[in-house]
């Protein structure tokens, strides 16, 4: 990596430590070593076992399950950074855990991801770096700069690669997802349909389908699978309204409670999902591929670190350029 005048330092927290190793193996130098100390009584303590005087650091830390402690593992380290003088303070977030508490929807409800947001900037952040934010918009809960990464190039290749490609349907398994099945599907120049889920999504009910699938391939594309219920009647009503084969695609798997026993249920041909929340127990649906996001988050921080633009992370045929 080129020199420029502050030296690069890497961290890596609680929150997905085998991504940030794998991230630091592609940028080819180690994350910086430090002390976590969990105490009984739930207080977090960290030491920084290096010095970062003048450095640009970057913090890989995926905000998942337990959601808080790793927040707030962020939180102090960014705080500790701030005061040993680092002189950029980079958050690699890979997963952002509420970000979907982006608006009001009913009186007396907070915006928790707003919250997060002032939290991190408060601490001392200079940058965040993210990956499918629930809503696009959350940058602007920010007041510093975020560089928003995608994970469609990788998923929709992924598909391509295995052949999965012909009559395809790119299904979102709600309105609100529309722009990603949109962009997902300019991948495979196939049309979109979407599942007409109204009221509560926990009733596993059979729902409507807008679009054509009778016959089709589709391919169900999301931001998040958490307990694995909307993906579960969204491949329920595809198959009821004809569809052929039924696969999956999101970039977050939470898999929380029985979420796994639901997926190894639902009828799905495969899950394609990316490594931004690990999984320590390594109890995964059974046919769930994972894939990294490794070098799209070290192309990111070399690009960020030389002042290059993120739009020249992708070549023409959206492959990940690294040059290292
Ligand atoms: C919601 O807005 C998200 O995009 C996901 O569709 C949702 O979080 C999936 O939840 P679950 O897997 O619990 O049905």
């Amino acid at each position: 990596m080129s020199d420029t005048k502050h030296n690069i330092k890497l961290i890596g927290l609680n929150g997905n430590l085998p991504l940030a190793e794998k991230t630091a193996e592609v940028l080819g130098f180690p994350l910086i070593k430090t002390s976590i100390k969990h105490f009984s009584d739930g207080e977090i303590n960290i030491n920084i076992n290096e010095t970062v005087r003048g450095d640009n650091v970057y913090v890989i830390q995926s905000i998942q399950d337990p959601v808080n402690e790793n927040l707030m593992e962020l939180l102090i380290i960014i705080d500790a950074l701030r005061r040993a003088s680092a002189h950029k303070i980079n958050v690699v977030v890979p997963y952002m855990a509420y970000a979907r508490a982006d608006r009001k929807t009913k009186a007396r409800e907070p915006i928790t991801a707003k919250l997060v947001a002032n939290m991190i900037e408060e601490a001392g952040a200079d940058r965040v770096i993210a990956l499918d934010l629930h809503a696009s918009q959350i940058q602007g809960f920010f007041d510093i700069p975020v560089d928003h990464l995608r994970a469609v190039s990788i998923l929709a290749k992924f598909f391509l690669d295995e052949g999965v490609k012909e009559n395809v349907v790119i299904v979102s398994p709600d309105h609100s997802g529309t722009n990603m099945a949109r962009k997902f599907a300019e991948f495979f120049d196939a049309p979109i349909a979407i599942v007409d889920q109204r009221g509560s999504h926990y009733d596993d009910a059979v729902h409507g389908i807008i679009g054509e699938v009778e016959g089709a391939t589709a391919i169900i594309v999301d931001d998040i699978i958490d307990t694995g219920i909307r993906l579960s009647y969204s491949t329920k009503s595809l198959k009821a309204a004809g569809a052929k084969k039924v696969y999956a695609a999101a970039t977050h798997a939470l898999l929380s409670k029985n979420a796994t026993e639901i997926l190894d249920n639902a009828g799905l041909e495969q899950i394609v999902v990316t490594d931004s929340i690990i999984h320590e127990d390594g109890h995964y649906p059974e046919n769930m591929v994972r894939l990294s996001v490794d070098y799209l988050l070290a192309a990111a921080i070399q690009h960020i670190y030389e002042n290059k633009s993120l739009h020249d992370i992708f070549d023409d045929n959206q492959n990940l350029i690294m040059d290292l």
